[in-house]
């Protein structure tokens, strides 16, 4: 995926991105972020992939020097509206420009999936992280086996769906406000072993690894009874991580640095 590919679909979406923080998965991906920072004191923080900056407020400014970058120039028009009291910049994952050992936390929340190749944004992250910091990477669960059970579900529905449509004539699809298909974007996922074996190539180390939003019930059942969120939120994947694995879309995971 070329980056001018990458920067154009999120400027187009730049206007829009901070309200998925009303989806149940964009806030507990953020909320478990929250929780593996809350007790440390990050004196500098990078936020590689910054979006509209909804990372910004878990910290507090007058303990933390908190800069967020990112390739979509409009993204970072947007994260200077919503977040005034934090610092933002148009910069490259994997060319950030900034010094060695710059950062004491650098997160990268959604990004890696992005590139084709892990390596350049690995080497960058852990350039500017200094020895004994923290760096926190989320992506796409590799070990997530609910998307193909969820396809699996969608084939063996189709006969169902063709005798509705051709009996019921169809509305016109509705589409997400804002929302830009583009069939170049997409997103590569890694599992939690993967996701060690890259961090040790950098001096990495894993301390931690949560698993985040469960879709035990397949989407096209849930989507009226949202149950997946319930439960989610009240199943302790630390006992069942095994489930939680295999039935969760989101990977975190917090290094140190060696
Ligand atoms: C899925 S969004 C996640 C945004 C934010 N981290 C969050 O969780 O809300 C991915 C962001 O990464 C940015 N991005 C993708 N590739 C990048 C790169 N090579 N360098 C810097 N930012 C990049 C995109 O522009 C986009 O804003």
């Amino acid at each position: 995926m070329s980056k001018d590919v990458v920067a154009n679909h999120f400027d187009q979406y730049a206007a829009k991105w901070h309200d998925r923080l009303e989806q149940y998965s964009f806030r507990s991906r953020r909320d478990v972020v929250r929780a593996m920072v809350q007790d440390h004191r990050f004196g500098v923080v990078v936020d590689v992939g910054c979006g509209t900056g909804d990372y910004a407020p878990l910290f507090n400014p007058a303990e933390s020097n908190y800069h967020g970058i990112d390739i979509s120039e409009k993204m970072v028009v947007e994260c200077r509206k919503l977040y005034p009291d934090y610092e933002f910049s148009v910069g490259d994952g994997d060319k950030s420009g900034l010094s060695d050992n710059f950062a004491d936390l650098v997160l990268s929340i959604g990004v890696l999936e992005y590139y084709d190749e892990p390596e350049a944004h690995f080497t960058e992250i852990s350039r500017i992280t200094k020895k004994g910091g923290t760096a926190i990477i989320a992506v796409p669960n590799g070990d997530n086996i609910a998307r193909e059970r969820e396809q699996r579900f969608i084939d063996f529905m189709a006969p169902v769906r063709r005798l509705k449509k051709s009996l019921i004539p169809s509305k016109k699809p509705k589409k997400a406000e804002g929302y830009v298909k583009d069939e170049r974007i997409k997103h590569k996922r890694y599992t939690e072993s993967q996701m060690a074996s890259l961090g040790n190539g950098y001096g990495l180390e894993i301390t931690e690894a949560r698993f985040v939003n469960l879709l035990l019930i397949p989407h096209i059942l849930d989507r009226f009874v949202r149950l997946n969120p319930f439960i989610s939120e009240r199943f302790p994947s630390n006992l069942m991580k095994g489930v939680a694995r295999k039935y969760s879309s989101i990977l975190i995971c917090r290094y140190e640095k060696r």
